[in-house]
């Protein structure tokens, strides 16, 4: 049976009278990850906001991890949601030690108040092991790369095990190295049998992992297109996306965009 993990129907948003998002249906299933693209002022955060209750739909209703809105507590629900973003970077404790931000992801507190279970602190280190960063155990936050801070960042939303893990533009100020050693921890979590379902989103078509099956499209705040990664990442649809001509070459599973 096919297990529901969002499902908006006929969803808008309206801001002093401006509609923000306009009559989206997107449904993702179990199984599937998604690539969620638009230029700078889309929508895409506005969605996102929708999906953890941040916001409530002017029209429309909105239902996650087969939980419709409005019968639900959200508080509940938004432990089931792990969320990246960088503002939350900002948010942490500079002189926490590594681990204890990863491990702090399991009460989605900032800072550790608890004390710690040994078998919690194993799996922070696991977790940090399969995102690459088990060197940095013992160093303090603050010492940190960008690009180690979010490997941290994400391995601290997993302590939480949630369902849906929303990866708002992780790979931002990193170098094209991070970028591709953040990639392959991502990769590394989709492909075990436990994975949360991913949302990745993004400015960069080269992000787009293979395991990115599927795209949603946003423009001024309609869909513009949605479905298998693999048909919509494509020089035409591209090209009409950004009312630009744009040139699409797939290199090893992944489109890289260039401006002929
Ligand atoms: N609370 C709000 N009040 C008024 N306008 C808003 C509000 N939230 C968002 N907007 C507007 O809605 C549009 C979409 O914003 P949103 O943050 O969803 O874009 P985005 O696709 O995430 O952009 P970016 O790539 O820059 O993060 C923008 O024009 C923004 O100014
Ligand atoms: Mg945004």
């Amino acid at each position: 049976m096919r297990e529901s993990v969002i499902d908006l129907q006929d969803v808008s948003w309206e801001r002093d009278g401006k509609p923000i998002v306009r009559h989206v249906d997107w449904q993702v299933q179990k199984g599937e990850h998604w690539a969620v693209m638009g230029l700078n002022g889309s929508g895409k955060t506005t969605i996102l906001n929708l999906i953890n209750g941040y916001i409530w739909p002017t029209s429309g209703t909105v239902s996650v991890l087969g939980s419709p809105f409005g019968t639900i507590d959200l508080r509940e629900l938004r432990k089931s949601i792990g969320w990246v973003s960088s503002s939350l970077q900002e948010r942490l404790y500079p002189t926490s030690r590594a681990e204890h931000i990863v491990l702090s992801g399991k009460y989605a507190t900032i800072g550790l108040y608890d004390e710690v279970e040994e078998a919690d602190l194993q799996r922070a280190h696991e977790l940090m092991d399969q995102l690459g960063c088990a060197h940095l155990v013992g160093r303090t936050y603050q010492t940190c790369s960008q690009g180690e801070k979010q490997k941290l960042l994400i391995a601290r939303a997993l302590m939480a095990s949630p369902k849906l893990l929303i990866l708002d533009e992780a790979c931002n100020g990193l170098d094209f190295l991070a970028r591709e050693s953040l990639l392959a921890g991502i990769t590394d979590i989709a492909s075990r049998p436990d994975a949360p379902t991913l949302l990745l989103v993004t400015h960069h078509i080269e992000e787009i992992l293979p395991i990115f099956s599927h795209t949603l499209m946003v423009r001024r705040g309609d869909v513009f297109a949605q479905g298998r990664s693999s048909e919509l990442l494509q020089t035409a649809t591209l090209s009409a996306f950004f009312e630009t001509p744009v040139h699409i070459e797939r290199q090893r599973d992944r489109a890289w965009l260039s401006v002929p």
